[in-house]
């Protein structure tokens, strides 16, 4: 679980910004849920064969006896405030975005954090497959407009429920015969859930997972026409794709489309997953609501941030005030003030000092201007204007230097700093 220092916060503030920018454009509205839920939604949504439910999971029981879980995801606490409100007699179609911190208690590495945080968006309503088209050109936009480069879009169906019932079947039986062969994880999937033996990393299974059947054979109809509609959909919008029929994806609550956005360079390493997301037909009625189609997806934000390689720097702004004279520090502050008051940007060093300890800490501020008060000025009524980029190291390059009249300090800082 990392800190965030003030220094970093500028890169989070622009993907976030770029991420409410490209769901607004979408038509999408800002959900915000609880960050603790029963534990029981996590257990029923996403699954208690899965790892997150299994072992990830910061559950306790608190003082009144109640079961809690601090959030692993999204999706889960999206559908139950959907059902608990009722939203769809409101409106048929309702698109969700949000952006929170998410707890897995994972095996810490880069990229791989306990305390993460995501920005994903879901859709309720809509069965397909434009919205699923929509909805991965949504997550793409967003990767774009952060200049993420060398980009892997995965696509998989793994069917409407029955389908999914029969793949499971179908992949004991393949299985069975190897059980011994199959690392220990894999074994023990085999009983509880087989689907994740797919997406097994261990060496010892890779054989046995490559030669595994796919789920194209027993696809039923309406299940491929889907599939194949939203790849013909994806094939229009020039985004380049793979299907991928060995992905799984580590959630139980997935219905037909599936899909994943890996990055890779930067500083990524081993986690490569930006993006994943897909479809969730069934989980609305699963939780107690109406049957309503669904589909979404997740970001994690520090691996965004590990895969965009321009680094975000802050624009210098507004004005720091530097006092010549200690009597003048009085005066400065009322200054100060008066300047925040209109909506300016101001700081000065109030522990006061001598002038070269308060440029560096107007530097170090990032402000545009300094504003000098020094006694003769003040004594004509006016103050110097300093422009902090132009300024040479050692404080002497006053060549950009302006006087200006107190009484017009507001509206020419108003002009300089728009
Ligand atoms: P997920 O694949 O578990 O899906 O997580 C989505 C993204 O969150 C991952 O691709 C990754 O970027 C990030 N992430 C996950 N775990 C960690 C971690 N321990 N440290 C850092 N980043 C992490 C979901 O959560 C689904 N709710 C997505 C979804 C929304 N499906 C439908 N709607």
């Amino acid at each position: 679980m990392n800190d965030i220092l003030p220094k970093e916060i500028t890169a989070w503030h622009a993907i976030e910004a770029a991420f409410v920018r490209i769901s607004e454009r979408y038509n999408y509205q800002e959900v915000r849920t609880p960050i603790l839920e029963p534990s029981a939604l996590f257990v029923r949504s996403i699954g208690d064969a899965t790892d997150i439910v299994e072992k990830e999971m910061y559950a306790f029981t608190d003082k009144g006896g109640d079961h809690l879980s601090v959030r692993p995801e999204g999706t889960a606490s999206c559908v139950r405030a959907y059902v608990e409100h009722s939203v769809n007699a409101e409106e048929p179609i309702s698109k969700w975005f949000y952006k929170g911190a998410m707890f897995r208690r994972e095996r810490p590495a880069r990229g791989r954090l306990r305390q993460f945080h995501q920005i994903g968006a879901e859709l309720f309503g809509d069965p397909g497959p434009y919205s699923d088209a929509e909805m991965i050109a949504y997550a793409w936009d967003v990767l774009r407009e952060l200049k993420i480069q060398n980009l892997t879009l995965l696509i998989n169906t793994i069917g409407g429920p029955e389908t999914k019932a029969r793949y499971r079947e179908t992949l004991v039986e393949y299985f069975t015969p190897f059980v011994t062969e199959l690392s220990e994880d894999s074994q023990r999937r085999l009983e509880t859930n087989p689907l994740r033996i797919l997406d097994s990393k261990s060496p010892k299974d890779q054989g046995m997972v490559a030669g595994a059947p796919t789920l194209l054979s027993i696809l039923s109809d309406a299940d491929k026409t889907h599939f194949d509609t939203l790849l013909k959909l994806m094939d229009g919008l020039n985004i380049p794709y793979t299907v991928d029929h060995k992905l799984v994806r580590g959630l139980d609550y997935y219905s037909k489309t599936l899909f994943e956005i890996q990055g890779q360079g930067g500083e990524l390493g081993a986690q490569a997953a930006l993006c994943g997301g897909g479809r969730y037909d069934g989980l609305v009625k699963g939780m107690g609501g109406p049957d309503v189609p669904s589909i979404g997806f997740a970001m994690g934000v520090e691996r965004l941030l590990l895969a965009q390689h321009v680094a975000l720097d802050t624009e210098p702004q507004g004005a720091f005030i530097v006092v010549q004279h200690e009597s003048l520090r009085a005066e400065a502050f009322r200054l100060l003030q008066s300047l925040r008051s209109a909506g300016i940007v101001a700081d000065a060093d109030l522990r006061g000092g001598n002038m070269k300890a308060q440029f560096k800490r107007a530097d170090k501020s990032k402000s545009k201007w300094a504003i000098i008060l020094g006694q003769d000025e003040m004594a004509k009524g006016v103050v110097s204007l300093r422009p902090m980029q132009s300024r040479g190291d050692d404080n002497t390059n006053n060549k950009a230097q302006e006087e200006v009249p107190i009484a017009q300090l507001l509206d020419r800082l108003q002009t300089l700093l728009s």
